[in-house]
């Protein structure tokens, strides 16, 4: 396996010296990997654990603004089952200081499917920085996990986060998945949105939400995982009198969003350690006097980047992209909000949806008015740096084809499935690097240090780049 590895990487290195191409904008890479489809992996290769009614698509998410809460969720497929979590910090191993939590249950229908139990639990009052064991269900079907809670919020508390988006559940999907799990830095993951990928089967069996549960368990039962919702959380049937739209997602995946004001699941925001985290919904109406635009007018002057010097918004839907998909989607989106981000010097904006991954330059396009004519993006060093990384390997494929040239706000795009780390430092330097699943896990195919548009808002220069 290591020697396997070790060729590759000479031979990838050589190759994308060799065929990067520098084009009007940045770099496109035209790394070579299979092109064909991956359809998923049947329903029988999830195994739910063993053991009668044992609870299994256990996940766990963020339970408050500021990290003292987790929320953990689970399911017992055959009856409702213990609903309480029993936690105690790890380094004890005094049984008095067991905790429990109690949660509560949820079940739905789907068309013709009946979802097993779900249950939600909210750990309060968790110490910082912490290590706890939690455990569920009872007897011989008794499981046990960890998490560890994130430090104290703080200008220059290091934390690091995984980004992933788009991730479904082909064998694409598992490299993904094993990439980012056996890359010891990453900390809690933020989601950019497409989960299952359940809708692109007949009638959206809900089977694969079940599966996608136990897919992800390794490593989501373990870390916050930090939930966008994307097209594919829709499940909007109504022909089959499914109307209301997110109904599995919201089911499935707490939330901590009252927390910061908001009225819906699918908007919201959490501090951890330096960063401060918005999610947005493309989904949702954002237009002006919509509950998630008015949200999102008070959210903004609540950052305080003398406490969380890092930005971070993610939505599904990209407004930069240069890809040959879904063209426009995110347009009107961004003519709502990206002044705001520029004014609020927003550090980075995380997207899926594409099937590849782009990043783009400091740029903005805000000047541009039905009037004016100027309708080019420029460079503006107040504006985010936009990520789409909706590469997690999904049955729908790799989106391949570039426009034509590369635009200038492009600053490197490749049609490969991978994820990436955010490695927040202090308060001026964060390491941002993308990982293509075909190479070993320290190979970073796309990196640079970001630095802080609050606190040292200078220009950045990504080691790609360079090199070509
Ligand atoms: C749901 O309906 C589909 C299509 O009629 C059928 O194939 C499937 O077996 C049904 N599932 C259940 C649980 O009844
Ligand atoms: C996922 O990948 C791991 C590591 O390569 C492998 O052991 C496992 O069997 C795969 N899982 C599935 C469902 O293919
Ligand atoms: C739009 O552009 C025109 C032409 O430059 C300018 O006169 C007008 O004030 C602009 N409108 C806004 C709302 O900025
Ligand atoms: C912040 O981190 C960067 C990168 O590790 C380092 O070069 C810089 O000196 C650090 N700044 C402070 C004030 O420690
Ligand atoms: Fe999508």
């Amino acid at each position: 396996m290591t020697s396997k590895r070790t060729v590759v990487h000479v031979f990838v290195s050589v190759f994308i010296l060799s065929i990067i191409k520098l084009c009007n904008g940045g770099v496109t890479s035209s790394y070579y990997r299979k092109l064909e489809y991956s359809t998923d992996l049947p329903l029988e290769v999830f195994t739910p654990p063993p053991g009668y009614n044992a609870p299994e698509q256990v996940h766990i998410t963020q339970g408050d603004q500021t990290g003292r809460a987790v929320i953990v969720s689970w399911v017992t497929p055959s009856k409702p089952g213990s609903k309480s979590v029993r936690y105690w910090r790890a380094d004890t191993h005094n049984k008095q200081h067991k905790h429990k939590a109690h949660g509560h249950i949820k079940t739905y229908k789907y068309y013709n499917y009946t979802s097993g139990y779900i249950h939600h639990a909210t750990i309060r009052n968790l110490e910082y920085n912490t290590k706890y064991f939690y455990e569920l269900g009872t007897g011989h079907v008794t499981r046990r996990f960890s998490f560890t809670t994130p430090p104290k919020v703080g200008p220059d508390v290091p934390y690091t986060f995984g980004i992933i988006g788009d991730l479904g559940q082909t064998s694409d999907s598992n490299q993904t998945l094993e990439h980012y799990h056996s890359n010891k830095k990453g900390q809690a993951v933020l989601f950019v949105g497409d989960l299952s990928y359940a809708d692109n089967h007949p009638f959206h069996d809900n089977r694969k939400w079940d599966t996608w549960g136990r897919f992800i368990e390794k490593n989501v039962a373990y870390q916050p995982w930090i939930w966008t919702a994307g097209n594919h959380e829709l499940d909007f049937l109504p022909e089959h009198g499914e109307t209301v739209p997110f109904k599995p997602y919201k089911h499935r995946y707490h939330v901590p969003y009252k927390e910061s004001k908001s009225t819906s699941p699918l908007w919201y925001s959490i501090k951890r350690a330096s960063a401060y985290i918005i999610v947005l919904s493309s989904y949702s109406a954002y237009g002006k006097y919509t509950p998630q635009y008015e949200w999102l007018q008070e959210e903004l002057p609540k950052v305080n980047r003398e406490e969380t010097p890092w930005l971070i918004v993610l939505t599904h839907t990209p407004w930069y992209n240069s890809l040959n998909y879904h063209y426009m989607e995110g347009e009107s989106m961004r003519v709502m909000f990206e002044s705001w981000f520029v004014q609020h010097k927003v550090d980075l904006v995380l997207a899926g949806h594409v099937h590849a991954y782009e990043r783009s330059e400091r740029i903005s396009n805000i000047v541009y008015n039905i009037t004016d004519g100027l309708c080019a993006p420029v460079m503006d060093p107040s504006a985010p740096i936009y990520i789409t990384i909706g590469d997690g390997g999904n049955m729908e494929g790799i989106a391949n084809s570039f426009t034509e040239p590369q635009p200038s706000y492009s600053a490197y795009r490749e049609a490969s499935f991978g994820h990436s780390i955010l490695d927040i430092k202090n308060r001026t330097h964060a390491h941002y690097s993308w990982h293509r699943n075909q190479d070993g896990e320290p190979v970073a195919a796309d990196s640079l240090w970001l630095h802080n548009r609050y606190w040292y808002p200078y220009a950045e220069t990504s080691t790609t780049t360079t090199m070509a």
